[in-house]
Protein backbone atom coordinates (compact mmCIF):
# COMPACT_ATOMS: atom_id res chain seq x y z
CA UNK A 1 0.00 0.00 0.00
CA UNK A 2 1.03 3.69 -0.98
CA UNK A 3 1.32 5.30 2.53
CA UNK A 4 -1.94 7.78 2.55
CA UNK A 5 -0.96 11.21 2.71
CA UNK A 6 -3.56 14.14 4.43
CA UNK A 7 -2.34 17.55 4.73
CA UNK A 8 -4.12 20.59 5.94
CA UNK A 9 -4.10 23.74 4.46
CA UNK A 10 -5.46 26.70 6.38
CA UNK A 11 -4.96 28.99 4.46
CA UNK A 12 -5.07 32.63 6.01
CA UNK A 13 -6.30 31.78 9.29
CA UNK A 14 -5.84 30.87 12.56
CA UNK A 15 -3.21 33.10 14.45
CA UNK A 16 0.38 31.02 16.29
CA UNK A 17 -1.62 30.33 19.46
CA UNK A 18 -4.65 29.25 17.49
CA UNK A 19 -2.55 27.09 15.90
CA UNK A 20 -0.51 25.87 19.56
CA UNK A 21 -4.64 24.63 20.73
CA UNK A 22 -5.30 22.84 17.65
CA UNK A 23 -1.82 20.74 17.78
CA UNK A 24 -2.32 20.16 21.72
CA UNK A 25 -6.23 19.20 20.68
CA UNK A 26 -5.17 16.98 17.35
CA UNK A 27 -2.69 14.70 19.62
CA UNK A 28 -5.50 14.49 22.50
CA UNK A 29 -7.24 13.35 19.59
CA UNK A 30 -4.67 10.95 18.10
CA UNK A 31 -3.51 9.27 21.92
CA UNK A 32 -6.84 8.40 22.59
CA UNK A 33 -7.64 7.06 19.36
CA UNK A 34 -4.95 5.93 17.08
CA UNK A 35 -5.42 6.26 13.26
CA UNK A 36 -4.08 3.56 10.32
CA UNK A 37 -0.68 4.91 9.32
CA UNK A 38 -1.04 7.46 7.28
CA UNK A 39 1.83 10.97 6.73
CA UNK A 40 -0.29 13.99 8.31
CA UNK A 41 0.63 17.30 7.39
CA UNK A 42 -0.49 21.08 8.57
CA UNK A 43 0.18 24.27 6.20
CA UNK A 44 -0.41 27.03 8.87
CA UNK A 45 0.77 30.63 7.93
CA UNK A 46 3.95 32.12 7.91
CA UNK A 47 3.06 33.55 11.32
CA UNK A 48 2.75 30.35 13.03
CA UNK A 49 4.96 28.12 11.37
CA UNK A 50 8.22 28.81 14.08
CA UNK A 51 5.22 28.15 16.96
CA UNK A 52 3.64 24.70 14.96
CA UNK A 53 7.52 23.51 14.85
CA UNK A 54 7.77 23.98 18.34
CA UNK A 55 4.91 22.89 19.52
CA UNK A 56 5.37 19.74 17.44
CA UNK A 57 9.02 19.06 18.98
CA UNK A 58 7.12 19.18 22.65
CA UNK A 59 4.66 16.67 22.22
CA UNK A 60 6.70 14.47 19.76
CA UNK A 61 4.31 14.58 16.97
CA UNK A 62 5.12 13.13 14.04
CA UNK A 63 2.96 15.59 11.83
CA UNK A 64 4.99 16.93 9.45
CA UNK A 65 5.13 21.44 8.49
CA UNK A 66 4.59 22.75 5.10
CA UNK A 67 4.02 26.00 4.38
CA UNK A 68 2.04 27.80 1.75
CA UNK A 69 4.59 29.39 -0.35
CA UNK A 70 7.70 30.25 -1.42
CA UNK A 71 9.57 32.78 -3.24
CA UNK A 72 12.01 31.67 -6.27
CA UNK A 73 15.40 33.66 -4.74
CA UNK A 74 17.32 32.38 -2.45
CA UNK A 75 17.43 35.93 -0.59
CA UNK A 76 17.41 39.26 -1.40
CA UNK A 77 15.26 42.57 -2.14
CA UNK A 78 12.72 41.22 -1.98
CA UNK A 79 10.49 43.02 0.51
CA UNK A 80 7.94 40.85 2.33
CA UNK A 81 8.72 37.54 0.84
CA UNK A 82 9.87 34.26 2.25
CA UNK A 83 13.03 31.89 1.03
CA UNK A 84 13.29 28.14 1.03
CA UNK A 85 16.03 28.47 3.62
CA UNK A 86 14.50 30.40 5.93
CA UNK A 87 11.43 27.57 5.75
CA UNK A 88 14.02 24.92 6.12
CA UNK A 89 15.37 26.78 8.85
CA UNK A 90 12.37 26.43 11.06
CA UNK A 91 11.66 22.88 10.65
CA UNK A 92 10.06 23.08 7.68
CA UNK A 93 9.76 19.93 5.51
CA UNK A 94 7.53 20.84 2.58
CA UNK A 95 5.90 23.36 0.92
CA UNK A 96 2.46 24.20 -1.29
CA UNK A 97 3.76 25.39 -4.51
CA UNK A 98 0.67 26.16 -7.31
CA UNK A 99 -2.15 26.48 -5.70
CA UNK A 100 -5.44 28.19 -7.82
CA UNK A 101 -5.82 30.97 -5.28
CA UNK A 102 -2.07 31.96 -6.10
CA UNK A 103 -3.02 31.36 -10.19
CA UNK A 104 -5.84 33.14 -9.76
CA UNK A 105 -5.32 35.88 -7.00
CA UNK A 106 -1.76 36.28 -6.98
CA UNK A 107 -1.00 36.25 -11.02
CA UNK A 108 1.42 33.08 -10.52
CA UNK A 109 2.35 31.71 -14.14
CA UNK A 110 3.39 27.85 -14.47
CA UNK A 111 7.19 29.82 -15.46
CA UNK A 112 6.95 31.16 -11.88
CA UNK A 113 5.79 28.26 -10.55
CA UNK A 114 8.33 26.34 -12.00
CA UNK A 115 11.19 28.45 -10.21
CA UNK A 116 9.35 28.17 -7.18
CA UNK A 117 9.30 24.18 -7.79
CA UNK A 118 13.00 24.26 -8.27
CA UNK A 119 14.24 26.52 -5.62
CA UNK A 120 12.25 24.47 -3.05
CA UNK A 121 13.92 21.50 -4.69
CA UNK A 122 17.00 22.77 -4.22
CA UNK A 123 16.63 24.05 -0.92
CA UNK A 124 15.49 20.06 0.36
CA UNK A 125 11.69 20.94 0.31
CA UNK A 126 9.33 18.78 -0.65
CA UNK A 127 6.79 20.48 -3.10
CA UNK A 128 3.25 19.86 -2.84
CA UNK A 129 2.22 20.65 -6.37
CA UNK A 130 -1.13 21.47 -7.25
CA UNK A 131 -2.38 21.50 -10.36
CA UNK A 132 -6.50 21.81 -11.87
CA UNK A 133 -8.66 22.90 -14.30
CA UNK A 134 -11.22 25.60 -13.98
CA UNK A 135 -15.13 25.12 -14.56
CA UNK A 136 -14.79 26.64 -18.06
CA UNK A 137 -12.12 24.58 -18.97
CA UNK A 138 -13.86 21.17 -17.58
CA UNK A 139 -17.16 22.14 -19.74
CA UNK A 140 -14.55 23.28 -22.97
CA UNK A 141 -13.11 19.50 -22.51
CA UNK A 142 -9.96 20.70 -21.38
CA UNK A 143 -9.22 19.46 -18.36
CA UNK A 144 -6.62 17.12 -19.30
CA UNK A 145 -5.40 19.77 -21.33
CA UNK A 146 -5.08 22.39 -18.92
CA UNK A 147 -3.38 19.94 -16.47
CA UNK A 148 -0.90 18.74 -18.37
CA UNK A 149 0.25 22.13 -19.25
CA UNK A 150 0.64 22.97 -16.18
CA UNK A 151 2.17 19.53 -15.26
CA UNK A 152 4.88 20.09 -17.92
CA UNK A 153 5.51 24.13 -17.90
CA UNK A 154 5.67 23.48 -14.43
CA UNK A 155 8.21 20.81 -13.96
CA UNK A 156 9.85 22.58 -17.56
CA UNK A 157 13.59 20.24 -18.50
CA UNK A 158 15.51 20.57 -15.30
CA UNK A 159 13.69 18.30 -13.56
CA UNK A 160 14.66 15.73 -16.39
CA UNK A 161 18.16 16.14 -14.87
CA UNK A 162 19.55 13.10 -13.25
CA UNK A 163 19.54 14.62 -9.82
CA UNK A 164 15.95 15.79 -10.07
CA UNK A 165 14.71 12.97 -11.21
CA UNK A 166 15.70 10.85 -8.30
CA UNK A 167 13.63 12.97 -6.17
CA UNK A 168 10.13 13.08 -8.16
CA UNK A 169 8.82 9.82 -6.40
CA UNK A 170 9.11 12.09 -3.19
CA UNK A 171 7.15 14.98 -4.38
CA UNK A 172 3.45 15.29 -3.58
CA UNK A 173 1.15 16.47 -6.39
CA UNK A 174 -2.59 18.08 -5.09
CA UNK A 175 -5.28 17.76 -7.87
CA UNK A 176 -7.75 20.28 -7.16
CA UNK A 177 -10.75 20.99 -9.20
CA UNK A 178 -10.77 24.99 -9.15
CA UNK A 179 -14.18 25.21 -8.92
CA UNK A 180 -14.11 22.84 -6.43
CA UNK A 181 -12.42 24.24 -3.95
CA UNK A 182 -14.28 25.87 -1.22
CA UNK A 183 -17.61 25.47 -3.25
CA UNK A 184 -18.93 21.95 -1.38
CA UNK A 185 -18.68 20.69 -5.31
CA UNK A 186 -16.57 17.71 -6.11
CA UNK A 187 -15.95 15.72 -8.78
CA UNK A 188 -17.59 12.39 -8.56
CA UNK A 189 -14.40 10.00 -7.05
CA UNK A 190 -14.58 7.79 -10.41
CA UNK A 191 -13.83 11.22 -12.27
CA UNK A 192 -10.97 12.02 -10.07
CA UNK A 193 -9.34 8.66 -9.84
CA UNK A 194 -9.32 9.04 -13.86
CA UNK A 195 -7.42 12.28 -14.19
CA UNK A 196 -5.11 10.80 -11.21
CA UNK A 197 -4.32 8.36 -13.30
CA UNK A 198 -3.56 10.03 -16.25
CA UNK A 199 -1.33 12.17 -13.90
CA UNK A 200 0.74 9.16 -12.69
CA UNK A 201 0.80 7.59 -16.05
CA UNK A 202 2.56 11.34 -17.11
CA UNK A 203 5.10 11.17 -14.27
CA UNK A 204 5.65 7.90 -15.24
CA UNK A 205 6.82 8.36 -18.93
CA UNK A 206 8.31 10.91 -18.40
CA UNK A 207 10.52 10.10 -15.20
CA UNK A 208 10.75 6.61 -15.94
CA UNK A 209 10.65 5.65 -11.84
CA UNK A 210 7.30 5.72 -9.19
CA UNK A 211 5.00 8.74 -9.74
CA UNK A 212 4.81 11.38 -6.69
CA UNK A 213 1.98 10.26 -4.23
CA UNK A 214 -1.19 12.17 -6.14
CA UNK A 215 -3.65 13.92 -3.71
CA UNK A 216 -7.01 15.05 -4.41
CA UNK A 217 -8.01 18.21 -2.89
CA UNK A 218 -11.16 20.27 -2.94
CA UNK A 219 -14.53 20.39 -0.94
CA UNK A 220 -12.93 17.08 1.05
CA UNK A 221 -14.87 16.56 4.40
CA UNK A 222 -15.59 14.02 6.76
CA UNK A 223 -18.57 12.93 4.64
CA UNK A 224 -16.71 12.02 1.48
CA UNK A 225 -13.69 11.03 2.33
CA UNK A 226 -13.94 8.06 2.43
CA UNK A 227 -15.36 7.07 -1.22
CA UNK A 228 -12.80 9.27 -2.37
CA UNK A 229 -10.04 6.89 -0.34
CA UNK A 230 -11.61 4.40 -1.80
CA UNK A 231 -10.05 4.86 -5.22
CA UNK A 232 -6.60 3.08 -5.47
CA UNK A 233 -5.04 6.38 -7.82
CA UNK A 234 -6.48 8.21 -4.75
CA UNK A 235 -3.57 8.71 -2.35
CA UNK A 236 -4.54 11.06 0.07
CA UNK A 237 -6.29 14.81 0.46
CA UNK A 238 -5.19 18.82 1.06
CA UNK A 239 -8.39 19.81 3.08
CA UNK A 240 -9.22 23.56 3.25
CA UNK A 241 -12.14 24.43 4.85
CA UNK A 242 -12.80 21.37 6.67
CA UNK A 243 -9.15 21.46 8.14
CA UNK A 244 -9.55 24.73 10.33
CA UNK A 245 -11.82 22.41 12.97
CA UNK A 246 -10.15 19.79 15.03
CA UNK A 247 -12.79 17.04 14.92
CA UNK A 248 -13.32 17.50 11.08
CA UNK A 249 -9.29 17.25 10.19
CA UNK A 250 -9.38 14.19 13.07
CA UNK A 251 -12.08 12.66 11.56
CA UNK A 252 -10.72 13.06 7.87
CA UNK A 253 -7.46 11.68 8.60
CA UNK A 254 -8.84 8.69 10.57
CA UNK A 255 -11.52 7.86 8.30
CA UNK A 256 -9.35 8.36 5.20
CA UNK A 257 -6.61 6.22 6.77
CA UNK A 258 -8.81 2.89 7.39
CA UNK A 259 -10.15 3.21 4.08
CA UNK A 260 -6.89 3.18 2.42
CA UNK A 261 -5.72 0.53 5.25
CA UNK A 262 -8.61 -1.81 4.43
CA UNK A 263 -8.56 -1.41 0.38
CA UNK A 264 -4.75 -2.36 0.61
CA UNK A 265 -3.78 -4.15 3.55
CA UNK A 266 -0.23 -4.75 3.51
CA UNK A 267 1.08 -1.28 4.07
CA UNK A 268 4.48 -0.35 3.28
CA UNK A 269 6.87 2.56 3.77
CA UNK A 270 6.40 4.90 1.23
P1 LIG B 1 -11.34 23.31 0.43
O1 LIG B 1 -9.89 23.84 -0.04
O2 LIG B 1 -11.12 21.99 1.11
O3 LIG B 1 -11.84 24.38 1.38
O4 LIG B 1 -12.17 23.17 -0.79
C1 LIG B 1 -8.94 22.98 -0.58
C2 LIG B 1 -7.69 23.75 -0.97
O5 LIG B 1 -7.81 24.87 -1.44
O6 LIG B 1 -6.56 23.26 -0.80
Amino acid sequence: MTRPCFIANWKMNKTHKETEAFLHAFNRLSTKSPSDPADVLIAPPFTALSEAAKTLHEIKSDIGLAAQNVHNEKAGAFTGEISSDMLCALGCGSVIIGHSERRQLFGETNALIHRKLMAAQTAGLRPIFCIGESAEERQAGQTWAIIEKQLSEGLGADTLKVDFKEKISDWLIAYEPVWAIGTGQTPSPEETAEVHKQVGDFFAKRYETVPPRILYGGSVSEKNVEAFMKEKAIDGALIGGASLSVDSFFQIVALGARTKRQAAPAPNSR
